[in-house]
């Protein structure tokens, strides 16, 4: 089954609860939380201490995106404070197996993300490694951006690459998804959708997640 995983960023966090219990009850599958450190990405945004938070409130699994630097010195805090998904950007990992490895040693499961223009090549060696591929559909650090065509490919091939080697790992999506490009996206390959405008800049979040969902019916 494809899944839909909300992206707080967009949400309004002053009413981060409600808002996250609001997606949850409108049928999201995962509350997507996008960690930014200001150095990998020129933006600014949470920590442990808001995942944590967030732990308390949602029953769904936390699908934590880390667009930090060294990801490797904060898988323990991210863990404990209850990510069920830790995805690191190859871009920041020099040792991937390595943080791949902690990051399951701490019993989370491990994801691994590339950037636009990071090719699918720069991950044959770490597919048997990981629950799953984070493709980014725009540069990391901002919600509301437009989806780059060129990860259209970039689905396809690495869909491609996990259908040959017989892998049960998801791809995920991220960045300028909409109900209308979803089932193109979904047809390319991809088995959690991200959306974080999409979502929260809606009046009615069960009606948009019904409409992402009625666009992948049959993709
Ligand atoms: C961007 C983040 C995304 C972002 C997506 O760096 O990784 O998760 O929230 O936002 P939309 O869906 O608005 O492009
Ligand atoms: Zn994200």
């Amino acid at each position: 089954m494809k899944r839909i995983a909300p992206s707080i960023l967009s949400a309004d966090f002053g009413r981060l609860k409600e808002e996250v219990q609001a997606v949850e009850r409108a049928g999201a599958d995962y509350i997507h939380m996008d960690v930014m450190d200001g150095h990998f990405v020129p933006n600014i945004t949470i920590g442990p201490v808001v995942v944590e938070a967030v732990r308390k409130v949602a029953k769904i699994p936390l699908d934590v995106h880390l667009m930090i630097e060294k990801p490797e010195r904060y898988i323990p805090d991210f863990a404990r404070a209850g990510a069920d998904i830790l995805a690191v950007h190859v871009e920041t990992c020099p040792h991937l197996h390595r943080t791949v490895t902690l990051i399951r040693e701490h019993s989370v499961k491990p994801a691994v993300v590339i950037n636009p223009s990071t090719p699918v090549s720069f991950l044959t060696q770490i597919l048997e490694e990981v629950d799953m591929v984070l493709i980014m559909s725009v540069n990391p650090g901002f919600g509301g951006q437009k989806f780059i065509p060129g990860a259209m490919k970039k689905i396809q091939t690495l869909k491609q690459m996990i259908t040959d080697r017989k892998l049960a790992l998801d791809i995920e999506v991220d960045g300028g998804i909409t109900p209308e490009n979803v089932a193109s996206v979904c047809k390319a390959g991809a088995d959690v959708i991200v959306a974080g405008s999409a979502v929260f800049h809606t009046p009615d979040y069960r009606k948009t997640i019904a409409k992402f969902r009625k666009a992948m019916e049959g993709c």
